[in-house]
């Protein structure tokens, strides 16, 4: 199966990879070659999450400023089959591809839109990620710790969909964060979500000095 997907796709690749090597090959000064390198890499993604990274439709998550190694993680467990998916294109994204995109996307920094959330679900939300979220989800959502993704600002159905999937089994448990999720409600897992939701994206003042 594998075999026959990148034969189909051997077309694409190669272009894709000449792109590539050509903006290696010439630097920053064949800034019209990295333009067409980047609009080129994410032209099937677009259409959900835009050539920024931000997430189009309600569900869709925004991608940008996600560190590039976690972006490199996400994909290849799509890839793998080790994260289900409703998207088959997530799946047939070919090696070649994966490091172009996830540079692609941990570059951009566009200002993510606000999900509308509810402010007493936010305050029950922040009392259960104080106990049991911020060891990993580090500064509320907007750093990492043992490869927990930034979450802050991140769309609002996309969170409370993962944030259920892990307790209903449709996603896999990382290390440690089954033990967090001990006994939690639903109503909590959706108030953590929509505290994720409802921060600022931006690194505070006092992380910025390091
Ligand atoms: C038809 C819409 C659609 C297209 C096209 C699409 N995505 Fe997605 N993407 C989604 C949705 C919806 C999710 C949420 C999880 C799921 O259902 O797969 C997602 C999730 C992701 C995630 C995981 C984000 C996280 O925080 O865990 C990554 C990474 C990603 N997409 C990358 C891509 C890349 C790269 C492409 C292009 C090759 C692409 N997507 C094309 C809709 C899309
Ligand atoms: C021990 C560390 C740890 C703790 C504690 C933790 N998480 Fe996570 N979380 C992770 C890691 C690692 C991932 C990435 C999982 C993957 O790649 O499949 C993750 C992923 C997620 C995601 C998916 C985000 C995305 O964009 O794909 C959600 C939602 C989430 N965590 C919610 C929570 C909530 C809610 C809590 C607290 C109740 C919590 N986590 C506590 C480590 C942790």
């Amino acid at each position: 199966m594998a075999k026959n997907s990148s034969t189909r796709s051997v077309g694409k690749a190669c272009f894709g990879n000449w792109l590539v090597t050509a903006a290696l090959l010439f630097g920053s000064t064949a800034s019209s070659v990295q333009g067409a390198e980047s609009t080129d890499i994410t032209r099937n993604c677009n259409e959900c999450h835009g050539t920024d990274g931000l997430g189009f439709k309600p569900g869709v998550p925004h991608l940008n400023g996600q560190p590039d190694y976690l972006l490199t993680n996400m994909i290849n467990a799509f890839q793998q089959g080790k994260r289900s998916t409703k998207v088959k294109m997530h799946r047939d994204i070919t090696d070649a591809e994966v490091a172009p995109l996830a540079r692609h996307y941990a570059q951009k920094k566009a200002q993510r839109p606000k999900s509308a959330t509810n402010p007493d679900l936010v305050a029950r939300g922040e009392a259960v990620y104080l106990k049991r979220c911020a060891d990993c989800h580090v500064d509320n959502g907007r750093d990492s710790d043992k490869e927990a993704p930034l979450m802050a600002a991140q769309d609002l159905n996309y969170l409370i969909d993962q944030t259920l999937a892990f307790k209903t089994g449709v996603r896999k448990f990382p290390f440690l964060m089954d033990g967090a999720y001990k006994d939690l409600a639903d109503e909590d897992l959706t108030a953590a979500a929509h505290f994720f939701a409802a921060q600022e994206q931006e690194v505070p003042k006092k992380r910025r000095r390091r």
